[in-house]
């Protein structure tokens, strides 16, 4: 098994023939491309490369690219446009555009095809071939002064390989005082709406010592918390001895480190004996990500999501009895093929019963190649956004009465960073903190730093945020 350190000086890098080129990264879709454009940028500053801010000063632009709905995709396409055109409007010369990520893996050489003027393709297993092709790029536009020249072929590379395991360097981090570390990657589901089988192949496991090392050098560079990051992470069962329960437990072992999070949980993995495991590591913090996709066994069997709704909910009742504080969000998908508006009417009676303190909700999307692409996409675009906007109004609501219930309440958490600009209430200076049950609070007044635990009383609420003032700080 593999595993490429991208943090490590390469002393033994040749030099490049074309001097300091620069290279941006820009990242769309999942936490997990968040990890991998971590590593990408590893990788080549690993390599000599300098990597920048912005994309007018790149010679290099890679986007790091998501499949998951068509949408993701068409942005794509329109942002190389844009990039392309300012290059022109600016007078400057034009970078190498290289496509990473799930539609490198999903298109490979299609992407050369028609108006793109794409250079390079590298998919989700084959960011080690990165530098190497950035560098044959450049040299070759040194020398005939155009941009490209090598065949399509060349300058394509995807397909799985499933001993490749990256491993990003901490020193990049963290994302909101919590350092991304990938423990898999890959789905063995065969969820039939879901492109992810396709794009990101079989699932394979890092190995319980890449993933200790990891964390152990995170926490040694000064991190406080991790988010064990996975398609599915709850499959986690490493050459089938070490499940995520036993996993979750080594990495609670590390000393130093102070909070454990994880994305995604598959509702089916969510056994007893692991939720028994979240709720008595004090490490772990109770939030369940677990995504429902639909309130009605119908269209969950369609889905082949390998639970019903009652087991489901027999899964979130367990959880609120173990797991002291627990918060749930989900997924939704609206108007999958064949959704009836009485199978709908049963997906807003989920929402209300779980009471969710957030929903991330879709409208179905066909996609080439997934099983349910042989089924009818059948329910009008008008009806799937009337249908969204009907579950956005319901968990709106849902939200407005638990945290209206919250008002007056004391949580403890730890300082994350800087408010952003449109969590604020008053302008400057605001703070945001997160409970360990995942819960953002806006904190106006004080100096405080990244990592400090305090307690707040909530005040009330914004959207999905808090306001509080602060009670006291509480030792680290
Ligand atoms: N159409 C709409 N939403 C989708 N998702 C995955 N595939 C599709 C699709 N084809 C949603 C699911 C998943 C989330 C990451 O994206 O809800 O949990
Ligand atoms: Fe897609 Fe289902 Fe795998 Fe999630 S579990 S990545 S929805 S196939």
């Amino acid at each position: 098994m593999a595993t490429f350190q991208t943090d490590l000086p390469d002393f033994t890098a040749p030099k490049k023939s074309t001097g300091m080129a620069s290279i941006y990264i820009e990242t769309y879709g999942c936490q997990m491309n968040v990890y991998d454009s971590q590593a990408i940028n590893g990788l080549l500053k690993r390599k000599g490369y300098e990597i920048v801010d912005h994309d007018l000063e790149a010679d290099v632009v890679l986007l790091n690219t998501c499949s998951i709905r068509d949408l993701a995709e068409h942005k794509i396409a329109s942002r190389v446009g844009d990039l392309r055109h300012r290059r022109t409007q600016t007078n400057l010369p034009q970078p190498l555009i290289g496509i990473c990520g799930c539609m490198a893996e999903r298109m490979g050489t299609d992407l050369h095809k028609g108006k793109r003027k794409i250079d390079l393709v590298v998919g989700v297993d084959n960011y080690d071939t990165l530098p190497g092709l950035i560098e044959e790029l450049l040299a070759k536009q040194h020398m005939t002064g155009r941009r490209t020249t090598a065949d399509k072929k060349a300058r394509t590379v995807v397909g799985h390989r499933t001993d490749a395991h990256y491993v990003a360097p901490p020193a990049l981090y963290p994302i909101n005082n919590s350092h991304l570390v990938t423990i898999h990657k890959g789905c063995d589901y065969k969820c039939t709406y879901c492109i992810v089988p396709l794009t990101r192949g079989p699932q394979s496991e890092k190995s319980p010592e890449a993933i200790i090392a990891e964390i152990t050098n995170i926490v040694a560079s000064g991190g406080q918390e991790v988010t064990l990051l996975g398609q599915n992470v709850t499959a986690y069962n490493w050459q089938q001895g070490m499940d995520f329960a036993a996993l979750v437990e080594e990495v609670a072992g590390i000393e130093g480190l102070q909070r454990i999070r994880f994305l995604t949980g598959h509702p089916k993995d969510m056994h007893p004996h692991l939720m028994d495991t979240i709720g008595r590591l004090d490490k772990v913090c109770p939030w369940l990500h677990v995504p429902v996709q639909s309130g009605s066994d119908r269209v969950l069997r369609r889905m082949k999501r390998l639970y019903n709704c009652a087991e489901y909910l027999e899964m979130i009742d367990y959880a609120r009895r173990v797991i002291p504080d627990v918060t749930f969000s989900t997924d939704f998908i609206v108007g999958f093929p064949g959704e009836s508006e009485s199978d709908f009417q049963d997906t807003l009676e989920m929402a209300r019963k779980v009471k969710y303190d957030q929903a991330f909700s879709f409208k179905y999307s066909e996609r080439p190649g997934v099983p349910a692409e042989k089924l009818a996409d059948d329910v009008p675009d008008e009806e799937k956004k009337r249908r969204l906007a009907a579950l956005i109004a319901v968990q709106d609501e849902v939200w407005h009465d638990l945290a209206t219930e919250s008002v007056g309440a004391v949580w403890s958490g730890v300082i994350e960073g800087r408010a952003r600009h449109q969590e604020q209430e008053s302008a400057e200076g605001a703070w945001r903190l997160r409970t360990a049950n995942n819960r953002k609070v806006i904190l106006t007044g004080g100096d405080y730093e990244i990592g400090q635990p305090l307690e707040a009383e909530i005040t009330g609420f914004k959207n999905t945020t808090f306001m509080g003032t602060v009670r006291n700080s509480i030792g680290n």
